[in-house]
């Protein structure tokens, strides 16, 4: 009897950090600033629900949608501690990090359509810049699509001199920062999450961003107009801490790639029509004017815009905009 007793608390022993892991599923918090209803926030609850199924189980991901766990400069910080382990913030937010090179992005009217973006980011300029991410604890994994940017203020801005004095909020990129003063305007760095209520208030005038975000963070509410401009793209990176990454089990690092790569094909696929489905929404609510540019406005907005690239070279250096060249088969100067 002893024995048997013996025996049965020595596999007790045995069995018990099998029992405890299989109790503790590896969590995997996934912070974002923008509404579930969106691109970015579809895409985080595909790969929640990919990656807790692949795993069967063994990883738990928890999205916080909306800024719930962190604001934009401060998740990036989180990243890099560990508080939280996967992020897809815009890459105009890097440059906190000492990165600006993903700021060539940002220049206006760079892609010509999503096609061309799509392309151009599955070549070697993707890569290039996930490279630049490494040396900060950070792997990139994905670059997921949010579309063109849209432009507003309280009054129609349909001449490159409509800009004239008002203030922006822009989300942290120098060179949207410079396409802004470039038209005569203040831009201002602010975090998404503190956009409405400034944009209300009169802090600032107005501001820059796709029908998604303009839709589910309601600014439209507080915007007289809005330029269908499409003169910028959104992206995003999706990124983990390299430490948590590197020391995952490889079965579970291969499922939740798995995961990521449908979650990332599944995301840019429905962020065309969920812009555009967005912008229709907004036209039905009939609290915004919508303008859309002529040809000759365009080109009055890409003339008066042109100087950003000369100014590039001295913020983000040329070998991505030569990256960029190649890969979009243009000419920047
Ligand atoms: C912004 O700050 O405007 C965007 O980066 C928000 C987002 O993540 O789409």
């Amino acid at each position: 009897m002893r024995k048997l007793l013996a025996a049965v608390a020595a596999a007790a022993v045995l069995l018990a950090p099998a029992i405890v892991q299989a109790q503790s599923p590896i969590v995997v918090k996934f912070s974002h600033v923008v509404a579930n209803d969106t691109p970015k926030g579809k895409g985080a609850l595909k790969f929640k629900e990919l990656a807790e199924k692949y795993t069967d189980g063994k990883v738990k991901v928890e999205v916080y949608p909306n800024s719930t766990l962190y604001k934009d400069k401060e998740e990036i910080e989180a990243l890099q501690l560990g508080s939280v382990q996967m992020l897809a913030p815009s890459t105009a937010k890097f440059a906190p990090l000492g990165i600006k090179e993903f700021e060539a992005l940002d220049l206006p009217w760079l892609f010509k359509d999503e096609q061309t973006y799509a392309n151009a980011m599955k070549g070697t300029v993707g890569k290039w810049l996930f490279q630049k991410l490494e040396a900060k604890g950070i792997t990139g994994l994905a670059y997921w699509d949010n579309g063109f940017h849209m432009v507003s203020a309280n009054r129609p801005l349909m001449k490159p001199t409509d800009f004239q004095g008002l203030k922006f909020r822009i989300s942290g990129s120098k060179i949207a920062d410079q396409y802004f003063r470039i038209m005569g305007s203040i831009p201002q760095i602010m975090a998404f999450s503190e956009v409405y209520q400034a944009l209300q208030t009169g802090v600032v005038d107005g501001c820059e961003n796709t029908a998604s975000n303009y839709l589910t963070q309601k600014f439209y509410e507080v915007q007289k107009d809005i330029t269908v401009s499409y003169h910028a793209h959104l992206q995003y990176a999706v990124i983990v801490n390299s430490k948590f990454w590197s020391g995952l089990p490889p079965d579970i690092r291969a499922q939740l790639d798995k995961a990521m790569a449908e979650a990332t094909d599944y995301t840019n696929s429905i962020a065309r029509q969920e812009n555009e489905d967005a912008l229709a929404e907004i036209k039905k609510t009939g609290k915004t004017n919508l303008h859309y540019l002529t040809e000759a406005d365009r080109k009055a907005w890409q003339e008066a815009m042109q100087p950003t690239y000369k100014w590039a070279k001295g913020r983000v250096g040329q070998e991505v905009l030569d990256l960029l060249a190649k890969e979009l088969d243009v000419k920047m100067n």
